[in-house]
């Protein structure tokens, strides 16, 4: 751990300013500096950066942070390298015990080993992009695909020739674990009575034979892995590089690095499924796709094409597949869908996807189909109706239950708002009496003991999907409905707006992600003090009752908390039992995926190692509490 009084002299004596300014160019305005956000394409900057405050803040997207988290976000940096850069430009050295400096050592470990890692496959993929020109079969695919010369050369595609050990001849130390540890290199497992190295020095083969190979790019345009197809048919038709070091099939967005200014320049992102839909698309003018590498998109690849653009539209194939994982996106997009934000779903005609469309129909046709794209709420509200008759009460019922976590997940705002009405309209209810009918449904969840007050971890019965609903108080006996963690993390946020700058990032993402209304309260929060600094409650009061509902407010804020004593600590505990819950939901998740997988084992790893140390950590002030 750094200690937070480090981290404060360290702020104090940076300036973010000059740090972000080194990014960005800043123009003064007033007191404040002003730029084009580097967090989303902008026209007109709405980033504005606090001398005073020593924050930088970006109206249109919310981005904000102090110099430390400008390093984190923009330049991808973890907290600890972070705060290591910041330190050495003020001349100061970070204090470090033990286990930190253990940590550090294995992050620079981690480090190095993934720069090696890509010099790798930035090798290989140079001498399969040199095979093309060899194996006329390759080339002559790539023509029959229509592909062009320059697009061919933009992606680096390449060939991987037919044989086991191609890949000896460009590296002559073709026993060098770092093959294998790329992916590009399959060692088998040894045979029983033969010695583990012999067995695999004598059978580790190439991955990628007779293969055209798209190399994959981070968003800085290092080669971390490969998709290859087979030469017309053939099983698998894709193979793709395992999970690595360097390459996380549910983080990654193939096309990415290219597609960045074509996104800035159209203004919006195009989410394909294939890889030769991304690179037929950049031929024919739409240099803004990318892809998914054959896995349904996550949070996580919403959140990174959310960093570039505030537009994104998703084309599917037209098939039943297609709107299996139309429907996967819209999971991953509505959390994350403000009233700033565009999120829409196009289909193509079934025989269709969207390189053969350009190629048959024409880019003009699919320019119109994008104009044409289908808004989320509407995704939204078709997706709900899929097998509901809407003539019969129970149909309109059902449809209302299919809609409804599919809203909840939505960020409070003006289209949440908006769609509640048009959902009630559908469901043949008045929109008061659905709100009702949900808000109803939401106190009762909240009375219920799986969610009982500040009792840390306690949400994990929810994340196991149990959930004991109580019975409704007679109303002359109903009581204030008991406060989650949520609320109290936030109630302390509310009265002690101070601590928020005390947190670290990964903090402030969890608070962001919060369901609604507390995420949405928390970005607030951090707006308000973005503009004025630290305010009492008594200032915030009238500001956030005008942003949100009174009701919420008299439930996050109610008058007796005003004299709880309270203590940094206690919101350190809280914040911490929310990471156990979430923490354990991710294990639980991963337990039941593919626990062959050692990438995933590893994660699992991580998980327990940090949740035994929270959970330890959490009894220990606990008992010191009651
Ligand atoms: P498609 O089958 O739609 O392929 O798979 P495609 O991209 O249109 O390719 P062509 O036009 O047939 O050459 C879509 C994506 O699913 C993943 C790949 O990422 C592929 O681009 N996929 C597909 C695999 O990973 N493995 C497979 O065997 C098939
Ligand atoms: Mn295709």
């Amino acid at each position: 751990m750094i200690s937070p009084q480090f981290i404060q002299d360290l702020l104090s004596r940076s300036d973010v300013v000059e740090v972000v300014g080194q990014h960005v160019e800043l123009k003064k305005a007033g007191i404040n500096h002003k730029g084009l956000c580097p967090f989303h394409s902008e026209k007109s900057p709405s980033f504005t950066v606090s001398a005073t405050r020593q924050t930088f803040h970006c109206f249109g997207c919310g981005a904000h942070g102090n110099a430390i988290g400008f390093l984190m976000q923009h330049c991808a940096m973890p907290f600890p390298d972070a705060v290591a850069d910041l330190a050495q430009r003020v001349g100061m050295t970070v204090p470090m015990d033990e286990r930190s400096a253990q940590d550090r050592d294995r992050a620079a470990a981690l480090k190095k080993q993934q720069a090696t890692l890509s010099d790798v496959l930035a090798k290989a993929a140079q001498h399969y992009q040199k095979q093309l020109g060899k194996h006329p079969r390759s080339a002559a695919y790539l023509a029959k695909r229509g592909l062009s010369a320059e697009i061919i050369e933009r992606f680096g595609l390449g060939y991987a020739p037919e044989g086991w050990r191609f890949l000896s001849t460009v590296f002559p130390e073709y026993d060098d674990p770092k093959l294998v540890d790329c992916g590009l290199v399959i060692t088998p497992e040894p045979q029983e009575g033969q010695g583990a190295t012999d067995a695999s020095r004598n059978k580790r083969y190439d991955r990628f034979r007779d293969r055209i190979l798209f190399p994959i790019r981070s968003v800085q345009g290092e080669v971390i892995g490969f998709g290859g197809r087979v030469i017309d048919a053939g099983e698998p038709k894709y193979l793709n590089s395992p999970e690595t070091p360097v390459f996380s099939k549910g983080r990654e967005l193939y096309g990415l690095h290219e597609a960045r200014s074509a996104i800035r320049h159209k203004g919006h992102a195009l989410v394909v499924e294939g890889y030769m839909d991304v690179v037929a698309l950049a031929q024919s003018g739409w240099g803004n796709a990318v892809a998914t590498l054959g896995t349904a998109c996550t949070a996580e690849h919403v959140t990174k094409l959310f960093r570039f653009t505030d537009n994104i539209v998703f084309s599917f194939d037209g098939d039943s597949a297609g709107r299996r994982a139309a429907g996967r996106a819209l999971e991953a997009a509505l959390p994350f869908a403000t009233d700033a934000r565009s999120v829409r779903f196009l289909f193509l005609p079934p025989e269709h996807d969207p390189d053969s469309f350009v190629r048959d129909v024409g880019a003009e046709a699919f320019a119109q189909c994008i104009e044409q794209a289908t808004p989320l709420s509407r995704h939204l509200i078709e997706l709900a109706q899929e097998s509901c008759d809407l003539a019969s009460a129970e149909g309109r019922a059902r449809f209302l239950v299919h809609a409804k976590p599919w809203w909840t997940a939505l960020p409070e705002g003006a289209l949440k708002r908006q769609l509640l009405s048009d959902l009630a309209r559908q469901g043949g209810l008045a929109a008061t009496d659905l709100h009702e009918l949900w808000q109803l449904d939401h106190q009762r969840r909240a009375a219920s003991p799986a969610s009982r007050a500040g009792a840390p971890g306690s949400d994990s019965a929810a994340a196991s999907g149990f959930k004991p609903s109580a019975p409704p108080r007679p109303a002359n006996q109903r009581r204030a409905p008991p406060s989650s963690p949520a609320d109290h993390v936030v109630r302390m946020l509310l009265l002690h707006s101070e601590w928020l700058e005390q947190l670290p990032p990964s903090d402030h993402d969890l608070i962001h992600h919060l369901p609604a209304p507390h995420g949405d309260i928390g970005a607030w929060l951090e707006r308000q003090l973005a503009e004025h600094g630290p305010l009492p409650w008594a200032a915030l009061e009238p500001a956030l009752r005008a942003h949100a509902s009174d009701e919420v407010v008299d439930k996050l804020v109610p008058r007796s908390a005003m004299e709880d004593e309270l203590h940094f600590q206690d919101l350190r505990r809280v914040l911490d039992g929310l990471w156990v819950d979430k923490l354990s939901q991710e294990q639980t998740e991963l337990a039941a995926t593919a626990a062959q997988d050692p990438s995933v084992m590893a994660r699992y790893k991580t998980l327990s190692l940090r949740l035994n140390h929270l959970k330890k950590s959490l009894h220990i002030v606990g008992e010191g509490k009651l």
